[in-house]
């Protein structure tokens, strides 16, 4: 359904630096395409400044073929640009996955690396424990062997505004570029101011009695695609859908089942399943509104002009038409999101009325900006932005809604204001062993109200909610899914022990855990012990699976289950204070060889039973604080303490 990104072709790849051009490749490592805005951004604005300069933008999983490459065709680059993002527990992104292993496990290769002059930029959230380690890592690294850093490597914080700590890195490049890439002759180039072209799609309005929608041939679309991944997810129905909480409980918490009979789709237990839901009629319907656009129209996006020349931008690749805009809205729209920066600059350009676009303008200017003319600070248009965008979680729709006269044509609303909707990811609560034919989902509804009295629901959670099970109707909801593979996955040999602590929608994994440890008990395999810390609000609302997880005892798959209620007592029982009161016997497992498993909220709970396991090694090893961590971290590095966090 999803495009895949431009690829890097082989015939491009020795691109032409003979006519005194000096070569720059900005590779980029992304999840949600921010990584691979800014590369591009960056590639667009290096063409302008410097006449010289041939740029080329590579997605990291298309550089090289095999990782045997990689050496070769780093040491012909000079000048590199990495945007690496930071994912889950201080990951690399799927698409920089491959080449951060080989770069970072690989032999010494000593310095290898001095022709290379480079910058990094990472892209993380502050309020994760790995802040941009992949961004850190890959730059020291770099170093390391022999490249040489133009500027200290730059930390992009999403938890605040990623595009000016984007632009503040950008700037300090100028200098040191100016120094390679300018030509002599030119006195000018430097100086010369640059301003973002706002992109825009051609877009090509269809006559619904002469074309079909895409979406009316999209019903055949084939399945059975060897190589599924998030750009060629494939279309499954939604078999079982039922709410896990009980009727005393006032939050929602969804069990789903897709059925993948047919489709080619595998998995492991463990992995992960991408979902791209669709929003829901209600935004669909406003954010047409606001556009200015009927839902039926039926249209096209391209980028290229009519003469087929390219339209020569950083567009990402269009999505496929003719869709309706109802579709285009509901299925590749990020309607929900606040937007950044860059989107309330492209809705100022629209703007019809002054004042709009002038307070669009303002929202939109970058930290930092003094006001000349009175020679003193005035309030900056980015901390308004912090406070009225960020801090009151104001979505895309709701700032349109407050600026209507803004109403950019759909080329511009796709490739400058909405980004594209992003798929979400479930740890997966089944195993094949045991449910072949059918992935799993066990998902917590995002509901609540924000600072501004909006309600939000959660896209992806919100559908899953409202989704129609083939149970109940031959009509019945469907999505376009892929899976991702994890390392969160149990020993290979079922006698050694593991410990598993899941509270809320944390257990997912641990179902597939048990569900296949009951076909491999089946099978004749003789089962180590397993421990399950599970923890809820309260008994009487949100115990999901408990009729299951008291089946798995009963079967000897799971040897305890260990519940913490956190609202039942008069105290806060979390699953860190059971796993304390085990601490003996959890250690005793661990030090025989078990694995110690940890999925579910990362900023909260698996920091505090991080912590816990510290101290946990610190009194039964009777070592200091630094030895113990050592002995956690070597866990890590053995693969017996796994996280799978979000
Ligand atoms: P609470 O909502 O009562 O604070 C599943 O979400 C369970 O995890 C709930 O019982 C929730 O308790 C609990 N929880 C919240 N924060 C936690 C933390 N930092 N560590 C462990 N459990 C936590």
């Amino acid at each position: 359904v999803v495009p895949k990104p431009l690829e890097v072709k082989e015939e491009e790849d020795e691109f032409d630096v003979a006519a005194g051009k000096s070569r720059v490749t900005i590779f980029y490592g992304t999840q949600t395409g921010t990584a691979e805005g800014f590369a591009k951004a960056l590639a667009e604005e290096i063409k302008a400044r410097y006449e010289k300069a041939a740029v080329k933008v590579v997605d990291l999983d298309d550089y090289a073929e095999d990782d045997d490459t990689y050496e070769e065709k780093l040491k012909k680059e000079t000048l590199a640009f990495f945007m690496l993002a930071t994912y889950g527990d201080g990951e690399p992104t799927d698409n920089a996955a491959r080449f951060y292993k080989w770069f970072t496990e690989g032999k010494d290769r000593g310095s290898w690396l001095q022709h290379l002059k480079y910058g990094v930029f990472g892209l993380g959230n502050r309020q994760y424990e790995h802040f941009n380690k992949i961004g850190k890592v890959v730059d020291d690294q770099l170093s390391e062997e022999g490249a040489k850093r133009l500027v200290p490597v730059g930390l992009g914080d999403d938890d605040q505004c990623i595009e000016d700590d984007f632009s503040a890195w950008r700037e300090s490049l100028w200098p040191e570029l100016d120094l390679f890439l300018r030509d002599e002759d030119d006195t000018n180039s430097a100086a010369t101011p640059y301003t973002a072209v706002i992109p825009e799609y051609r877009v090509v309005i269809h006559d619904p009695s002469v074309v079909t929608s895409y979406e009316d041939s999209q019903s055949n679309m084939a399945n059975g695609n060897a190589s599924l991944d998030i750009h060629h997810p494939c279309r499954v129905n939604v078999a079982v859908q039922r709410e896990l909480h009980k009727p005393e409980s006032d939050r929602s918490c969804i069990h789903l089942e897709f059925d993948i009979s047919g489709t080619g789709i595998t998995y492991e237990t463990g992995d992960h399943v991408g979902v791209y839901a669709d929003n829901c009629d209600e935004t669909v319907e406003e954010a047409a509104r606001l556009l200015g656009q009927p839902l039926d129209l039926l249209f096209s996006i391209h980028t290229d002009n009519d003469d087929g020349t390219s339209l020569g931008s950083s567009l990402p690749p269009p999505f496929p038409g003719p869709c309706t805009v109802r579709t285009a809205l509901a299925r590749y729209a990020d309607l929900l999101n606040p937007p950044r920066k860059a989107a309330l600059l492209a809705l100022a350009a629209h703007a019809v009325e002054p004042s709009e676009a002038e307070r669009l303008k303002f929202l939109s200017s970058p930290q930092g900006k003094v006001d000349n003319n009175a020679n003193r600070l005035r309030m900056f248009g980015s901390d308004e932005y912090s406070k009225w965008i960020v801090g009151s979680q104001r979505s895309l729709v709701e700032v349109m809604a407050e600026f209507p006269s803004a109403k950019p044509p759909l080329g511009v609303f796709f490739a400058a204001v909405a980004p594209r909707l992003q798929p979400r990811y479930y740890s997966i609560s089944s195993s094949p062993r045991f449910a072949l034919h059918r992935v799993h989902v066990t998902c917590a509804l995002v509901y609540g109200p924000t600072p501004t009295g909006r309600i939000h629901k959660g896209v992806c959670s919100f559908w899953m909610k409202n989704a129609v099970p083939l149970e109940k109707s031959h009509n019945s909801s469907w999505a376009p899914i892929f899976i991702r593979q994890s390392n969160f996955k149990l020993p290979a040999d079922p006698s050694v022990p593991i410990i598993m602590v899941g509270p809320g929608t944390g257990f997912a994994p641990f179902r597939g855990f048990l569900q296949e440890r009951m076909a491999l008990k089946r099978e004749g395999a003789q089962l180590g012990p397993a421990l399950l810390f599970f923890g809820c609000r309260n008994r009487r609302m949100d115990f999901i699976y408990e009729d299951e997880l008291n089946n798995f005892v009963e079967e000897g798959v799971l040897s305890e289950l260990i519940v913490a209620f956190s609202r039942e007592g008069p105290t806060k029982e979390y699953v860190q204070h059971k796993l304390m009161e085990k601490a003996a016997y959890t250690w005793d497992l661990v030090s025989q060889g078990g694995y110690f498993y940890v999925c579910g909220d990362a900023k909260g709970m698996a920091r505090d039973v991080h912590r816990t396991l510290h101290t946990i090694v610190q009194e039964q090893e009777r070592v200091d604080s630094t030895k113990a961590e050592a002995r956690v971290k070597q866990l890590q590095m053995d693969g017996r303490y796994l996280r799978d966090v979000w």
